[in-house]
């Protein structure tokens, strides 16, 4: 934390750990078949800009839906919970947050945002501390996929855990399951968690919201080239891959793909490592899942997490939910 900022900010990330989890996902994700690799990597400082802007197009109905239901819900979100403590997973701009932050009271409300992006980060903290000065903010850039440390939040009021956006379904099926079951597990009784969830819609919708005609999400597609080039020394040229979005049904998820438009050979200099791509062979840089209302309480309950009020809707296919531990 510097001394010039408002709120706490601890960054467990500090350029080892990430630098650590960085080589070793893109390490075995590109020597598999199919290659594969986490979409944590997007966001950096410009991947966080553009995912702003995605937020924004006609094709990406989802956030709006789901600040929509938050318009709608917030105050009952707050009636039933009385948190004075939120904690929030991949909070980026913490827009829609803002919403639920007013429903609580943000004097003396402890927010906890948490994001592998320090630039968000940044930017929400300074926003939302101008905003609501009785806030009690403390920034966390963590790796949600590991095991969380919370920092100290009172005893006292119960807690709700918040992961909007539909970045649950960015984790495989299987990886939910023990997901979610980590949270149940850092929750005490009378805490709650809010889920918001994209339900699955007609095939040709699922595939426009991630291939906009502006071609914004093929540049955020493409940010992880960026990426990879400044953080492994790699020598991507993003002139040499397409971006393609294509709806899995097996899976039930959207998978984002970048395909090699030519036979070339890729160097990572970090990882000592030289990729051969073929023509048109395609790397998946993502995946997001798409829900029924049914199928995510089953993973919920399986991990015992008991829904205890759901708001959906149907018209734009979104829903939130939000569960105590059994
Ligand atoms: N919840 C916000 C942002 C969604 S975008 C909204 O609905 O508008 C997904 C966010 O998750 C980004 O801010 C990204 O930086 C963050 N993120 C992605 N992978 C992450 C990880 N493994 N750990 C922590 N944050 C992550
Ligand atoms: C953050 N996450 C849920 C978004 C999604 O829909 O999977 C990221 C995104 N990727 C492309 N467009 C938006």
């Amino acid at each position: 934390m510097t001394g010039t900022r408002a709120y706490g900010y601890t960054d467990t990330l500090e350029a080892e750990h990430y630098g650590t989890a960085l080589r070793a996902d893109v390490g075995a994700g590109l020597t598999r078949t199919p290659k594969s690799t986490a979409p944590t990597w997007f966001y950096d400082a410009r991947g966080s800009e553009l995912f702003e802007e995605i937020t924004q197009l006609p094709e990406y109905p989802l956030w709006r839906a789901e600040l929509g239901l938050l318009r709608l819900h917030a105050g009952d979100i707050a009636a039933r919970t009385g948190a004075r403590s939120l904690v929030e997973l991949g909070s980026g701009s913490s827009t829609k947050t803002k919403l639920i932050i007013e429903a609580l009271g943000p004097t003396g409300l402890h927010y906890v945002p948490i994001d592998v992006s320090a630039d968000a980060l940044h930017q929400a903290g300074a926003q939302l501390v101008q905003e609501y000065p009785g806030i009690r903010l403390h920034a966390l850039r963590a790796d949600f996929t590991a095991p969380l440390v919370l920092p100290e939040l009172p005893a006292e009021g119960s807690r709700i855990i918040a992961f909007l956006g539909s970045t649950l379904g960015n984790f495989l099926r299987p990886a939910r399951g023990p997901f979610l079951r980590g949270l149940r597990d850092i929750m005490r009784p009378g805490d709650f968690l809010l889920i918001g969830a994209d339900l699955v819609k007609d095939e040709q919708e699922m595939i426009a919201a991630y291939d906009d005609v502006q071609g914004v999400t093929a540049e955020f597609d493409k940010n992880l080239l960026h990426v990879l080039n400044r953080e492994l020394d790699a020598d991507f040229d993003p002139d040499a891959f397409d971006h393609a979005a294509v709806w899995n049904s097996g899976e039930s998820h959207v998978e984002m793909r970048l395909r090699s438009r030519t036979e070339q050979l890729v160097k990572i200099r970090e990882l000592d490592l030289a990729v051969p791509f073929e023509r048109g062979e395609e790397w998946i840089t993502e995946r997001s899942a798409k829900f029924t209302v049914s199928g995510l309480q089953q993973e919920m309950a399986a991990a015992g997490l008991r829904t205890r009020e759901l708001w959906a809707d149907p018209d734009a296919g979104f829903m939130l939910t939000l569960a105590t531990a059994h």
